[in-house]
């Protein structure tokens, strides 16, 4: 199955380092992240599970629930923890699914054959208190994910569902936003107090409303 963005995302029942999960009740009012690494006992896997719980009281802020999945056994997940803490200074603090029949892997398909035939690849899955997917990316086994890439698209859609603006290339966090386009010339200068910038009809920038 190919989960798309806009989709409803796949709901499923399944065993995780920290219990058995319902994945919508799981969520709750939260945004999500998904996300799948190739196997267990591997290095580039290791440094990004290290990383995510690093990060996780960034996640915590925006209101971000994380579940990491591998087509490994929750045992096995539970036995390499220990070398993530050790290795990575930071031990698991958030879910790993153990996916060994590949339900969860085939129903957001992350088993991408042309590369493996049995191992996820490394897809990422943004969801929203809606369940709605927003954002779905894949990297190959070989290359490391940039987590703070994803907080930054977390940043950019929370900000975008707040106030009607979209994100310029290479945005962070305090630069300038833009106006959607269906918003009239009127209502920005209601809704944006701080002014804005027509550079064309269709290209209107304003300071971050929220800064
Ligand atoms: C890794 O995490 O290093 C890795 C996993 C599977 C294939 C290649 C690399």
């Amino acid at each position: 199955m190919t989960v798309q963005l806009g989709d409803v995302a796949p709901d499923f029942s399944a065993d995780t380092t920290e219990g058995k999960i319902n994945f919508h009740q799981w969520l709750g009012d939260r945004w999500g992240v998904l996300f799948s690494h190739p196997k267990d006992f591997t290095p580039v896997c290791t440094t990004e599970l290290g990383e995510v719980a690093r990060l996780k009281p960034e996640f915590d802020k925006r209101g971000v629930a994380v579940i990491g999945l591998s087509v490994d056994p929750v045992e096995s997940h539970r036995a390499w923890a220990s070398d993530i803490a050790e290795t990575q200074g930071h031990a698991l603090n958030f879910p790993v699914i153990g996916d060994p029949e590949h339900r969860v892997a085939d129903l957001y398909g992350m088993i991408h054959p042309n590369a493996n035939d049995t191992l996820t690849v490394r897809s990422v899955f943004i969801i929203d208190p809606a369940k709605k997917v927003r954002l779905t990316i894949t990297y190959p086994a070989n290359v490391g994910r940039n987590f703070k890439e994803i907080l930054r698209v977390i940043d950019a859609l929370q900000l975008g569902d707040r106030y009607q603006i979209s994100t310029p290339a290479n945005w962070e966090d305090g630069d300038d936003v833009i106006i959607a386009t269906t918003v009239t010339n009127e209502e920005a200068r209601q809704r944006f107090p701080k002014g804005f910038k027509e550079l064309k009809p269709y290209l209107r920038v304003t300071p971050q409303p929220n800064k």
